[in-house]
């Protein structure tokens, strides 16, 4: 079946009694706890003496195979055969469907990604994708779809980076350490990946977080894993593909393509340059993603399209169907009219939706599964609801 676009990306917090039973450090003070008060109770007996020193270890030695079946656990959840045997071949066409105007960088990604998941193994990532250009052109989109497409059953980890703009926020990632508030729910990164390890993970906005953040990348991406902070536990990242997303640097990497720095080698290195400068990362932080995607700005009749899908899978929500949409409509509409130009791809969307409620709520009420879009006689967008 093929998947289905515009699911909501949550990131999955569980508090429960089970998480907290599974926490070492908790269980070290349970089990401290208990054999203190044993002993504090009993000091008039040395008997009791021995009895401390067995609750702790029995303590320990449970602690060590809770430990090893966590591990064992997440290990035993990768199947590195069967990653090695997906095709992504057959998504191709589905996320070019989806993803308007930027053809060749999801080929390229899709080749990448392809190759990486035939390598898959432990210790390494199944690849870290970074996408630039301006806002609305569909970067975080084309990590969702891939999500999609690669692991339908596994919500993506979708990380808005204008939340980490401190030291502090950055270490949320891999969890407060033990005592701190929150601890107890794990990091925003790891905590997903433990429960689950077949995650797509997109830092969106990378160029908005705190410099940290690069630290605290990079052996996660040199060597897919790491230690989570608040309990402890080994995180393996070997069945992870990582994006960024990026708004800096735009200018100067357009100025590259124009320049023709488009072979794939003088691009990784020119690209990598230009982002030191224009975006303010570390080179060898860069070094350690894959590929640097570039995704400029849609054509006019892309946006239509994209407006279109938006607008169709919008008015789905309410069960109608949207017919004759058109995109050189919305775009005779854009082009003929003012108002619309200064709209990019998001606004634009969700004007064409405001401007479209109201017939929403006239379909509906009349029970009409299927409405046609046209353009008025003074080239403002319509929707004709067919009489009953
Ligand atoms: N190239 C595109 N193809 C299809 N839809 C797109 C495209 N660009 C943007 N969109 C639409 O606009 C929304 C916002 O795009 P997004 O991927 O968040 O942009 P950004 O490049 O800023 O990350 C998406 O959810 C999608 O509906
Ligand atoms: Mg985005």
């Amino acid at each position: 079946m093929t998947p289905q676009p515009g699911r909501i990306i949550k990131i999955v917090r569980r508090e429960s009694h089970e998480e907290i039973l599974k926490n070492p450090y908790l269980l070290v003070m349970l089990a401290i706890t208990i054999a203190g008060a044993i002993f504090g109770l009993n000091k008039a007996s040395h008997l009791f003496a021995p009895l401390f020193f067995a609750a702790a270890l029995a303590g320990m030695g449970w602690l060590a195979w809770q430990e090893m079946r966590a591990g064992k656990a997440q290990a035993n959840a990768l199947d590195y055969t069967k990653l090695a045997a997906i095709n992504l071949a057959s998504f191709a066409p589905w996320v070019k469907e989806n993803v308007r105007g930027q053809d060749e960088t999801v080929d390229a990604l899709l080749a990448e990604l392809q190759s990486n998941l035939s390598l898959a193994n432990p210790g390494r990532t199944l690849g870290a994708f970074f996408l630039v250009g301006p806002t609305g052109t569909g970067k975080t989109f084309l990590g969702q779809l891939i999500a999609e497409a690669l692991y339908p059953e596994s919500e993506p980890v979708l990380l808005r980076m204008n939340q980490y703009k401190s030291p502090e926020d950055v270490f949320t990632l891999i969890g407060p350490p033990p005592g701190s508030p929150g601890y107890e729910v794990g990091g925003t990164l790891t905590r997903p990946v433990l429960e689950n390890p077949r995650r797509v993970i997109v830092f969106d906005e990378l160029e908005k977080a705190h410099r940290d953040l690069q630290h605290c990348l990079y052996d996660i991406l040199d060597t897919a894993s790491c230690r989570e902070k608040s309990s402890g536990r080994t995180v393996d990242f070997s069945g992870s593909v990582f994006f960024a997303t990026c708004n800096a640097g735009v200018e100067a990497l357009r100025t590259l393509r124009r320049e023709g720095h488009t072979d794939p080698v003088s691009w990784l290195g020119s690209s990598r340059d230009a982002l030191v400068d224009a975006g303010g990362f570390d080179r060898a932080f860069l070094a350690r993603w894959s590929g640097i995607y570039f995704m400029d700005e849609l054509s006019p009749l892309h946006v239509a399209e994209v407006v279109c899908l938006q607008l169709a899978r919008h008015w789905r929500t309410y069960g109608i169907e949207v017919t004759h949409a058109a995109p050189e409509l919305i775009l005779d509409a854009v082009q003929s009219n003012e108002e619309f130009k200064q709209y990019g791809v998001r606004q634009l969307g969700a004007y064409v939706q405001m401007k479209t409620s109201a017939a929403i709520g006239q379909a509906r009420a009349r029970g009409v599964k299927k409405v046609g879009l046209v353009v008025g006689s003074s080239g403002q967008l319509e929707v004709s609801v067919p009489a009953e």
